[in-house]
Protein backbone atom coordinates (compact mmCIF):
# COMPACT_ATOMS: atom_id res chain seq x y z
CA UNK A 1 0.00 0.00 0.00
CA UNK A 2 1.89 3.20 -1.07
CA UNK A 3 -0.99 5.62 -0.40
CA UNK A 4 0.38 7.99 2.17
CA UNK A 5 3.52 6.41 2.51
CA UNK A 6 7.37 7.74 3.30
CA UNK A 7 10.12 6.51 0.71
CA UNK A 8 13.41 7.46 2.69
CA UNK A 9 15.56 4.60 1.52
CA UNK A 10 15.09 1.58 -1.18
CA UNK A 11 14.01 -1.18 1.51
CA UNK A 12 11.06 1.13 2.19
CA UNK A 13 9.72 -0.83 -0.39
CA UNK A 14 8.29 -3.99 -1.37
CA UNK A 15 9.14 -5.84 -4.37
CA UNK A 16 5.54 -5.39 -4.99
CA UNK A 17 5.69 -1.87 -4.50
CA UNK A 18 8.44 -1.26 -6.42
CA UNK A 19 6.88 -3.35 -9.71
CA UNK A 20 3.82 -1.29 -9.01
CA UNK A 21 6.03 2.02 -8.87
CA UNK A 22 7.47 0.70 -12.29
CA UNK A 23 4.55 -0.57 -13.93
CA UNK A 24 2.74 2.93 -13.02
CA UNK A 25 5.51 4.76 -14.22
CA UNK A 26 4.82 2.68 -17.75
CA UNK A 27 1.79 4.38 -18.04
CA UNK A 28 2.58 7.83 -17.72
CA UNK A 29 5.43 7.87 -20.44
CA UNK A 30 3.06 9.47 -22.65
CA UNK A 31 1.84 12.26 -20.00
CA UNK A 32 5.56 12.82 -19.13
CA UNK A 33 6.87 13.59 -23.34
CA UNK A 34 2.86 15.99 -23.04
CA UNK A 35 1.56 13.55 -25.80
CA UNK A 36 -1.49 13.15 -23.38
CA UNK A 37 -2.88 15.57 -20.86
CA UNK A 38 -3.96 14.71 -16.79
CA UNK A 39 -5.33 16.36 -14.36
CA UNK A 40 -4.41 13.43 -12.15
CA UNK A 41 -3.00 15.40 -9.04
CA UNK A 42 -5.26 18.68 -9.85
CA UNK A 43 -5.23 20.54 -6.25
CA UNK A 44 -2.30 19.04 -4.78
CA UNK A 45 0.57 20.86 -4.21
CA UNK A 46 4.34 19.41 -3.99
CA UNK A 47 6.75 21.13 -1.22
CA UNK A 48 10.31 20.65 -2.91
CA UNK A 49 13.35 21.41 -0.65
CA UNK A 50 16.69 21.25 -1.81
CA UNK A 51 18.95 21.99 0.93
CA UNK A 52 21.92 20.92 -1.72
CA UNK A 53 22.14 21.54 -5.20
CA UNK A 54 20.32 19.94 -8.06
CA UNK A 55 18.90 19.88 -11.46
CA UNK A 56 17.99 16.52 -12.18
CA UNK A 57 15.64 15.75 -9.25
CA UNK A 58 14.46 19.00 -8.39
CA UNK A 59 13.51 19.68 -11.86
CA UNK A 60 12.21 15.99 -12.54
CA UNK A 61 10.06 16.25 -9.10
CA UNK A 62 8.83 19.37 -10.51
CA UNK A 63 7.89 18.62 -14.44
CA UNK A 64 6.35 15.20 -12.75
CA UNK A 65 4.04 17.18 -10.55
CA UNK A 66 2.91 20.11 -12.95
CA UNK A 67 2.61 17.48 -15.80
CA UNK A 68 -0.17 15.65 -13.61
CA UNK A 69 -2.06 18.77 -13.06
CA UNK A 70 -0.39 19.53 -9.50
CA UNK A 71 1.52 22.83 -7.87
CA UNK A 72 4.67 23.09 -6.35
CA UNK A 73 6.23 25.36 -4.04
CA UNK A 74 10.45 25.21 -4.11
CA UNK A 75 13.03 26.37 -1.48
CA UNK A 76 16.47 25.88 -3.01
CA UNK A 77 19.42 26.63 -0.48
CA UNK A 78 18.95 27.39 2.99
CA UNK A 79 19.98 30.97 1.95
CA UNK A 80 16.21 33.30 2.13
CA UNK A 81 14.25 30.49 4.48
CA UNK A 82 14.27 31.00 8.13
CA UNK A 83 16.83 28.20 8.92
CA UNK A 84 19.31 31.21 8.50
CA UNK A 85 17.45 32.39 11.67
CA UNK A 86 17.85 28.94 13.49
CA UNK A 87 14.91 27.29 12.69
CA UNK A 88 15.14 23.78 12.71
CA UNK A 89 14.66 21.07 10.36
CA UNK A 90 11.58 19.68 12.56
CA UNK A 91 9.76 23.38 12.40
CA UNK A 92 10.82 23.68 8.61
CA UNK A 93 9.05 20.19 7.86
CA UNK A 94 5.79 21.11 10.30
CA UNK A 95 5.47 24.56 8.15
CA UNK A 96 5.51 22.87 5.06
CA UNK A 97 2.96 20.20 6.34
CA UNK A 98 0.90 23.96 7.07
CA UNK A 99 1.13 24.57 3.00
CA UNK A 100 1.55 21.46 0.96
CA UNK A 101 0.01 17.62 0.73
CA UNK A 102 3.75 16.07 0.08
CA UNK A 103 7.12 16.98 0.60
CA UNK A 104 10.35 15.83 -1.65
CA UNK A 105 13.77 16.45 0.72
CA UNK A 106 17.38 17.12 -0.16
CA UNK A 107 19.63 17.57 2.76
CA UNK A 108 23.73 17.68 3.25
CA UNK A 109 23.47 15.36 6.04
CA UNK A 110 22.54 11.47 5.75
CA UNK A 111 19.92 10.51 7.98
CA UNK A 112 18.13 14.44 7.51
CA UNK A 113 15.17 12.60 5.50
CA UNK A 114 14.26 10.11 7.64
CA UNK A 115 14.27 12.78 10.71
CA UNK A 116 11.95 14.74 8.73
CA UNK A 117 9.54 12.06 7.96
CA UNK A 118 9.29 11.51 11.74
CA UNK A 119 7.89 14.78 12.65
CA UNK A 120 5.73 15.34 9.24
CA UNK A 121 2.33 14.11 8.97
CA UNK A 122 2.33 14.23 5.53
CA UNK A 123 4.49 12.04 3.53
CA UNK A 124 8.12 12.68 3.10
CA UNK A 125 10.74 11.65 -0.09
CA UNK A 126 14.04 11.32 0.14
CA UNK A 127 15.39 13.37 -2.79
CA UNK A 128 18.92 12.56 -1.26
CA UNK A 129 20.35 12.60 2.11
CA UNK A 130 24.05 13.29 2.18
CA UNK A 131 26.01 10.31 1.49
CA UNK A 132 23.30 8.13 2.24
CA UNK A 133 20.71 6.59 0.24
CA UNK A 134 18.86 7.96 -3.64
CA UNK A 135 15.58 5.84 -3.64
CA UNK A 136 13.97 7.75 -6.43
CA UNK A 137 17.42 7.52 -8.49
CA UNK A 138 17.67 4.14 -7.44
CA UNK A 139 13.57 3.65 -9.17
CA UNK A 140 14.25 5.76 -12.62
CA UNK A 141 17.46 3.50 -12.85
CA UNK A 142 15.77 0.03 -12.47
CA UNK A 143 13.40 1.21 -14.82
CA UNK A 144 15.84 2.19 -17.25
CA UNK A 145 17.33 -1.02 -17.06
CA UNK A 146 14.10 -2.58 -17.27
CA UNK A 147 12.97 -1.28 -20.45
CA UNK A 148 16.28 -2.70 -21.81
CA UNK A 149 16.58 -6.15 -20.21
CA UNK A 150 13.58 -8.28 -19.64
CA UNK A 151 15.18 -10.34 -16.00
CA UNK A 152 17.35 -8.29 -14.07
CA UNK A 153 18.40 -11.40 -12.53
CA UNK A 154 20.89 -12.83 -15.57
CA UNK A 155 22.34 -9.52 -15.54
CA UNK A 156 26.05 -8.10 -14.28
CA UNK A 157 26.15 -5.12 -13.36
CA UNK A 158 29.13 -2.84 -12.61
CA UNK A 159 29.28 -0.14 -10.57
CA UNK A 160 32.35 2.48 -11.18
CA UNK A 161 33.51 5.70 -9.61
CA UNK A 162 32.95 6.99 -6.12
CA UNK A 163 31.38 4.11 -4.37
CA UNK A 164 31.75 5.54 -0.73
CA UNK A 165 29.97 8.80 -0.96
CA UNK A 166 27.72 7.74 -4.04
CA UNK A 167 24.52 7.49 -2.51
CA UNK A 168 22.85 6.00 -5.81
CA UNK A 169 25.22 3.16 -5.91
CA UNK A 170 23.89 2.43 -2.36
CA UNK A 171 20.41 2.28 -2.78
CA UNK A 172 21.04 0.64 -6.37
CA UNK A 173 23.10 -1.74 -5.23
CA UNK A 174 20.47 -3.31 -2.75
CA UNK A 175 17.94 -3.30 -4.81
CA UNK A 176 19.75 -4.71 -7.50
CA UNK A 177 20.89 -7.46 -5.09
CA UNK A 178 17.15 -8.03 -3.86
CA UNK A 179 16.55 -8.49 -7.93
CA UNK A 180 19.27 -11.16 -8.21
CA UNK A 181 21.33 -9.48 -10.26
CA UNK A 182 25.18 -9.85 -9.62
CA UNK A 183 27.93 -6.98 -9.22
CA UNK A 184 30.97 -5.63 -9.48
CA UNK A 185 31.89 -2.65 -7.23
CA UNK A 186 34.97 -1.08 -9.39
CA UNK A 187 36.73 1.86 -6.85
CA UNK A 188 39.65 2.82 -5.49
CA UNK A 189 40.34 0.89 -2.37
CA UNK A 190 39.70 4.26 -0.36
CA UNK A 191 36.30 5.02 -1.86
CA UNK A 192 34.80 1.27 -2.18
CA UNK A 193 31.49 0.31 -1.19
CA UNK A 194 31.18 0.87 2.77
CA UNK A 195 30.76 -2.61 4.77
CA UNK A 196 27.53 -1.85 5.42
CA UNK A 197 25.84 -1.85 2.07
CA UNK A 198 28.01 -4.75 1.45
CA UNK A 199 26.90 -7.01 4.55
CA UNK A 200 23.77 -6.03 3.87
CA UNK A 201 23.93 -7.44 0.20
CA UNK A 202 25.46 -10.50 1.33
CA UNK A 203 23.32 -11.10 4.01
CA UNK A 204 20.98 -11.64 0.43
CA UNK A 205 23.79 -13.57 -0.76
CA UNK A 206 24.09 -11.64 -3.52
CA UNK A 207 26.67 -12.80 -6.17
CA UNK A 208 29.38 -9.98 -5.77
CA UNK A 209 32.91 -9.13 -5.86
CA UNK A 210 35.06 -5.98 -5.38
CA UNK A 211 37.54 -4.59 -7.71
CA UNK A 212 40.05 -2.04 -9.33
CA UNK A 213 40.05 -3.37 -12.64
CA UNK A 214 37.34 -1.34 -14.63
CA UNK A 215 39.21 -2.37 -18.08
CA UNK A 216 38.99 -6.11 -16.46
CA UNK A 217 34.88 -6.17 -15.77
CA UNK A 218 33.94 -4.35 -18.94
CA UNK A 219 33.92 -7.87 -21.23
CA UNK A 220 31.07 -9.95 -18.47
CA UNK A 221 28.84 -6.56 -17.88
CA UNK A 222 25.60 -6.05 -19.02
CA UNK A 223 24.90 -2.46 -17.33
CA UNK A 224 27.86 -0.16 -16.67
CA UNK A 225 27.04 1.98 -14.23
CA UNK A 226 29.45 4.89 -13.56
CA UNK A 227 29.55 7.40 -11.60
CA UNK A 228 31.54 10.79 -10.28
CA UNK A 229 33.63 10.97 -7.78
CA UNK A 230 31.79 12.90 -5.01
CA UNK A 231 34.19 16.12 -4.23
CA UNK A 232 31.75 18.10 -1.79
CA UNK A 233 32.08 15.05 0.18
CA UNK A 234 35.71 14.39 1.43
CA UNK A 235 36.92 15.53 4.79
CA UNK A 236 40.10 15.98 3.10
CA UNK A 237 41.12 17.47 -0.29
CA UNK A 238 44.31 15.68 -0.62
CA UNK A 239 42.31 12.39 -0.50
CA UNK A 240 39.96 13.67 -2.69
CA UNK A 241 43.25 14.93 -5.29
CA UNK A 242 44.68 11.39 -4.87
CA UNK A 243 41.67 9.53 -6.50
CA UNK A 244 39.95 12.41 -8.87
CA UNK A 245 40.38 10.87 -12.30
CA UNK A 246 40.66 7.35 -10.96
CA UNK A 247 38.45 6.31 -13.79
CA UNK A 248 37.80 7.82 -17.14
CA UNK A 249 35.55 5.69 -19.48
CA UNK A 250 36.55 6.57 -23.41
CA UNK A 251 35.28 4.62 -26.66
CA UNK A 252 38.54 2.85 -26.60
CA UNK A 253 37.40 1.07 -23.54
CA UNK A 254 34.16 -0.70 -24.88
CA UNK A 255 35.70 -2.35 -27.55
CA UNK A 256 35.40 -5.49 -25.86
CA UNK A 257 31.96 -4.79 -24.50
CA UNK A 258 28.96 -6.81 -25.15
CA UNK A 259 26.83 -5.51 -27.95
CA UNK A 260 24.04 -4.74 -26.10
CA UNK A 261 25.60 -3.46 -22.99
CA UNK A 262 24.18 -0.16 -21.58
CA UNK A 263 26.50 2.86 -20.21
CA UNK A 264 24.48 4.81 -17.47
CA UNK A 265 25.23 7.38 -14.68
CA UNK A 266 23.43 9.30 -12.65
CA UNK A 267 24.78 12.12 -13.52
CA UNK A 268 25.78 15.37 -13.26
CA UNK A 269 29.29 14.12 -14.94
CA UNK A 270 32.53 15.48 -14.84
CA UNK A 271 35.15 13.68 -16.62
CA UNK A 272 34.39 9.97 -16.13
CA UNK A 273 32.56 9.48 -19.13
CA UNK A 274 33.91 10.90 -22.24
CA UNK A 275 31.25 12.88 -24.54
CA UNK A 276 32.34 10.56 -27.56
CA UNK A 277 30.37 7.90 -26.27
CA UNK A 278 26.96 10.12 -26.46
CA UNK A 279 25.67 8.92 -29.67
CA UNK A 280 26.89 4.97 -29.23
CA UNK A 281 24.46 2.62 -29.26
CA UNK A 282 25.89 2.25 -25.44
CA UNK A 283 24.69 5.34 -23.61
CA UNK A 284 21.20 5.29 -21.87
CA UNK A 285 22.60 8.23 -19.41
CA UNK A 286 20.01 10.66 -20.86
CA UNK A 287 17.41 8.61 -21.52
CA UNK A 288 18.10 7.44 -17.72
CA UNK A 289 17.72 11.33 -17.01
CA UNK A 290 14.08 11.66 -19.13
CA UNK A 291 12.85 8.48 -17.29
CA UNK A 292 13.11 10.17 -13.84
CA UNK A 293 9.64 11.77 -15.08
CA UNK A 294 7.41 9.22 -15.25
CA UNK A 295 8.89 7.51 -12.42
CA UNK A 296 8.19 10.50 -10.02
CA UNK A 297 4.62 10.97 -11.82
CA UNK A 298 4.13 7.35 -10.67
CA UNK A 299 5.41 7.75 -7.19
CA UNK A 300 3.69 11.06 -6.83
CA UNK A 301 0.21 9.94 -7.83
CA UNK A 302 0.51 6.27 -5.89
CA UNK A 303 1.15 8.12 -2.58
CA UNK A 304 -1.16 10.74 -3.17
CA UNK A 305 -4.18 8.85 -4.80
CA UNK A 306 -3.21 5.23 -4.47
CA UNK A 307 -3.58 2.41 -7.37
CA UNK A 308 -6.09 4.17 -9.32
N1 LIG B 1 21.04 12.30 -10.36
C1 LIG B 1 20.86 13.36 -9.55
O1 LIG B 1 20.52 13.20 -8.36
O2 LIG B 1 21.11 14.56 -10.13
P1 LIG B 1 20.94 15.97 -9.43
O3 LIG B 1 21.96 16.05 -8.32
O4 LIG B 1 21.15 16.99 -10.50
O5 LIG B 1 19.55 16.03 -8.85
Amino acid sequence: MLKGKDIVAINDLSQDEIERILNKAREMVPIARAEKKSRLLEGRILASFFFEPSTRTRLSFETAMQRLGGSVITVTGQEGTSIIKGETLADTVRMAECFSDIIVLRHPREGAARLAAGFSNIPVINGGDGAGQHPTQTLLDLFTIKEEFNDISKLHVTIAGDLKYGRTTHSLSVALSRMGASLSFVAPPTIQMPDHILDEISGMGADHELSSDLMGCIPKTDVLYMTRIQKERFPDFEEYIKVAGAFRLDLDMLENAKKGMIVMHPLPRVDEVHPDIDPTEHARYFQQAFNGVPVRMALLSLILEGDI
